[in-house]
């Protein structure tokens, strides 16, 4: 038996990512972010939302471009603690001890530390309401080598990303489980 439990967000997990920009003082600056997602294949996009307030929101709107990177579970409490203070008042790079390197295709500051970095061009903006939603299309993506697998794809497990229950919980993403567009093949033809 399942309960409504009305108008609630109800997609559990979402990905956690760190995004990354410049302020208009060329200050790298780093914040956490749970309502993200690839939005499109082609052109490669992702899109993250913001609240106005977010000193992340004023430097997109700026200078149009930001950087997704995908933290390892053993960045927790780096990763928590830049989605706690603003980088209005504190660099968030220095007191969490992360490196920024500037990106090779556009002005963005990449989080050296984390397995995955994309370097991202504002294509759309839409005003949701509590959140502004950023679309950004992906021109670079750097990726630690020991992740690099043959035929280009990537080592989960090398990866070792976080998962957030909108319930306020972080998770680990490790268990594999079985391959895509394939373990439903087992109900083809049945
Ligand atoms: C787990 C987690 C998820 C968050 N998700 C979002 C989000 O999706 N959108 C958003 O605007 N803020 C989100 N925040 C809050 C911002 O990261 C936080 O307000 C941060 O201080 C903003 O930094 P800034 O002012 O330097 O941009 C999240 C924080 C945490 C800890």
């Amino acid at each position: 038996m399942k309960k409504n439990i009305g108008a609630k967000l109800g997609i559990y997990p979402t990905p956690i990512v760190v995004v990354g920009t410049y302020d208009k003082n060329d200050k790298p600056n780093i914040a956490t972010l749970a309502w993200t997602g690839i939005c499109c294949s082609e052109p490669p996009s992702v899109q993250v939302s913001v609240r106005k307030s977010r000193h992340t929101h004023a430097a997109i709107v700026e200078r149009k471009v930001f950087s997704v990177n995908i933290p390892s579970a053993r960045y927790l409490v780096e990763t928590d603690y830049v989605g706690i203070v603003s980088g209005k008042n504190v660099d968030k790079f220095q007191a969490a001890k992360l490196t920024p390197v500037r990106g090779e295709s556009l002005d963005v500051p990449l989080v050296a530390e984390f397995p995955i970095s994309m370097e991202c061009r504002l294509t759309h903006t839409l005003e949701l309401g509590s959140h502004d939603l950023f679309v950004g299309e992906i021109v670079s993506c750097w990726v630690i080598e020991e992740a690099l697998q043959e035929g280009g794809k990537l080592n989960p497990k090398k990866i070792d990303p976080l998962a957030f229950m909108p319930s306020g919980e972080y998770f680990g993403v490790s268990n594999f489980l079985d391959n895509s567009f394939s373990v439903g093949k087992k109900l083809m033809g049945k």
